[in-house]
């Protein structure tokens, strides 16, 4: 059993990880209000009191649009805190495992070939960028790291592509979707790599990681499979290319191969598809449910 320092324990990852690695492990896991990871003497006096085998960093700025707009935020939060944690970690002579993410690389590649963990990064979104100089900072200052960068990972709590498409559906039975038909990248569910975290904690794993769901889809698939599986009758359609500016630029291919948790045998991410099965099947009324109530009654049942 190893004591783990949990940063960021309330996000969508973090509690995942909580709950997983809580079923081994014994966690420590202050709120962002107690530990502020961009305190250095915060983080200081946390990982001398608490004193971790590992820190596990599931905090980030995420709001991507935001990360655009005030880049002294995103520069504190995604930049200076894993720095803050990696110098900690040095000091106290404990492992870092930090989270990043596919907008490292600017998914220029031609799809499907996926990106492997050795691939040149080339952010194009402040977001992307924050990730990439996080994990240089984790590199620089903290000989025992691990590096796990993932990428459309859903919950239920998350906010993002999957709750947008069952909105509309749940507002416009019928209706017509729009979604960006070109970006490639495959759903990956925070249960399953909460439990590839943990196999990388238990095992001896350095470097840089990729964990992402088996197999890959375009955002038309996986909204069509979310459709599918919840019975909602809506019809998934192709934005028309110009018809939308969108405010970040993001990689069109976010394919990612788990190449180097393959080669450790340590590799437990699962199909994309089978996965979604298993969640919506689990946690799809629920997540109408929550949809449904902050619709304040406009959603018809
Ligand atoms: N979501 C994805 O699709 C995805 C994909 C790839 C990589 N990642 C990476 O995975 C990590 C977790 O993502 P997520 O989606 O789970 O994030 P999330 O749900 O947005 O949660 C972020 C967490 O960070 C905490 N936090 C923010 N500022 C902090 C600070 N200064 N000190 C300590 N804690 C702070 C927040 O606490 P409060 O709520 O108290 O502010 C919250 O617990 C991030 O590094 C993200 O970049 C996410």
């Amino acid at each position: 059993m190893m004591k783990i320092l949990l940063v960021g324990s309330t996000g969508m990852l973090g509690t995942a990880c909580s709950r997983i690695l809580g079923e081994d492990h014994e966690i420590v896991a202050p709120p962002s209000k107690e530990l502020d990871m961009t305190r250095w003497d915060v983080v200081i006096e946390t990982l001398d009191r608490v004193g971790p085998d590992i820190v596990i960093n599931c905090a980030g700025y995420t709001d991507m649009e935001g990360c655009e707009q005030d880049e002294t935020l995103v520069r504190k939060i995604n930049i200076e805190g894993p720095r803050n944690l990696a110098q900690g970690c040095a000091r106290f002579e404990c492992r870092l495992l930090h989270l990043s993410s596919d907008c490292v690389f600017d998914g220029r590649k031609e799809t499907p070939q996926p990106y492997f963990e050795d691939d040149p990064p080339n952010p194009l979104s402040a977001y992307g960028k924050s990730k990439l100089d996080s994990e240089i900072a984790v590199k620089e200052n903290v000989p025992a790291y691990i590096i796990v960068r993932s990428g459309w990972v859903y919950d239920l709590t998350s906010r993002g592509f999957m709750r947008n498409v069952i909105r509309q559906a749940l507002e416009s039975p019928g209706s017509v979707i729009q979604v960006p038909a070109l970006e490639m990248g495959a759903p990956t569910w925070s249960y399953r790599l909460a439990v590839q975290i943990r196999e990388l904690v238990r095992s001896d794993s350095h470097g840089t990681y990729h964990a992402t769901a088996e197999g890959c889809c375009t955002r038309l698939e996986y909204a069509q499979a979310v459709l599918n599986l919840l019975g909602l009758k809506a019809l998934v359609e192709e934005r028309p290319p110009g018809s939308f500016t969108p405010l970040i630029e993001l990689p069109v291919n976010r394919i990612l191969e788990n190449r180097r948790l393959k080669k450790q045998g340590i590799h437990v991410m699962a199909d994309w598809k089978e996965d979604l099965e298993i969640f919506l099947n689990a946690y799809g009324e629920a997540l109408m449910q929550d949809i449904r109530a902050e619709g304040r009654g406009g959603i018809a049942a």
